[in-house]
């Protein structure tokens, strides 16, 4: 097996089919997942085995792809309405990120504009244009990349929520873009990774890919980031997202919207880091977001141990809303946007890059 670099992301097509880095496993075990039919898709979407927005739209895109290959449908009408279903059921795995349904929706839509003639010429079109969608999603973060290192100026010691890196990309990530460009420059930037409860991502994900690549990483208790900054030593945080309002309210790891009060207070920038596709012109604020609840026992559990007495439950809200009025500026694609948001994120384009 290929030695995994950053750049190559956490999910591709190769040879011998779609490829997930199985991320539940990390870092302890490194393994790549070949999933061959749609429920094997559906479920490592919805156990987190790939996840980060723009990864789990990648990897639905091409589960178009497996379920079409699993069933072989014998025309193209029978192709289409396999699709359909197809798309239902993955776009049922996670409802907070809009990256999913957004890459289900081009990917349908861009294959049936091709108006296949046959369950094959189908088949070309759906991985065709889900092989274009990855290949963006790596040149999305380079873009972002740039738009962080022009914000961050001389910023370099950087905290960060969750993963919102290669693993949760095509490519570089988006919170950790402009790290690994100005790590690249020779620039000495050092991270601050939330260990990011009740999964870990920040402390198994994170500081995993982070340290590969030779960029200093310290693994810190979530409810440590308060004391960090008072103490001085966070020039600036970054986040990602998993949808972004027409208003800037933003949906992002639970305990996003606790950095950002802490944040405000200490007078820190927070950038959220996110592609165009992150942002959703059909949902106007941040309470139209639906929130992802997981089971109780993510949080109840730690590492396979009960951490709580019998008998109590938890509430395990997935993600939160930061309002937009906590957020510095959005590191885009684009460039940086900065307030007034529905202004400057009306302006967004949503043609992707070519
Ligand atoms: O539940 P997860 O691990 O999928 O949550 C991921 C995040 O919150 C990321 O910050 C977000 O998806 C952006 S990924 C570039």
């Amino acid at each position: 097996m290929r030695e995994w670099t950053a750049s190559q992301g956490g999910v591709w097509w190769d040879e011998d089919g779609l490829a997930l880095i199985e991320q539940t496993l990390l870092p302890e075990e490194y393994r790549v997942l070949r999933p061959r039919t749609l429920a094997e898709v559906a479920d490592a979407i919805s156990r987190l085995a790939v996840r980060g927005a723009p990864a789990i739209g990648i990897a639905a895109a091409y589960g178009l792809v497996v379920a079409l290959d699993e069933a072989a449908p014998s025309t193209a009408p029978e192709a289409g309405r396999l699709l359909d279903g197809a798309a239902e059921t993955l776009r049922r795995t996670r409802p907070t990120a809009v990256n999913l349904a957004w890459a289900l929706e081009r990917v349908l839509a861009e294959a049936g504009a091709h108006a296949p003639i046959s369950a094959a010429s189908y088949r070309a079109a759906v991985f065709g244009a889900a092989r274009e969608l990855a290949r963006e999603d790596r040149e999305l973060c380079r873009r972002i990349g740039l738009s962080g290192v022009e914000a961050l100026g001389s910023a370099r010691r950087i905290l960060t929520h969750c993963n919102a890196g290669a693993l949760a990309t095509g490519g570089y990530g988006t919170a950790t873009a402009p790290l690994y460009l100005l790590h690249e420059r020779g620039e000495a930037v050092s991270v601050l990774a939330d260990e990011t409860r009740p999964l870990l991502q920040g402390s198994r994900l994170t500081a995993w890919e982070l340290h590969r690549a030779g960029i200093p990483v310290r693994v810190t208790a979530d409810g440590a980031s308060g004391a960090l900054m008072a103490r001085g030593l966070v020039d600036a945080v970054i986040v990602g997202a998993d949808r972004i309002a027409e208003n800037g309210d933003t949906a992002n790891k639970i305990g996003t919207f606790n950095l950002a009060l802490a944040a405000a207070y200490h007078g820190i920038p927070i950038y959220v880091a996110a592609p165009f596709s992150t942002f959703d012109p059909k949902t106007p604020d941040g309470s139209a977001i639906p929130i992802e609840e997981r089971a109780p026992e993510e949080v109840l559990a730690f590492a396979g141990r009960r951490v709580a007495p019998e008998g109590v439950t938890s509430l395990n809200l997935a993600f939160d809303v930061t309002p937009h009025a906590l957020v510095t500026a959005f590191l885009t694609d684009q460039g940086v946007l900065r307030p007034p948001y529905p202004a400057s994120i009306a302006r967004l384009s949503r043609q992707g890059v070519s």
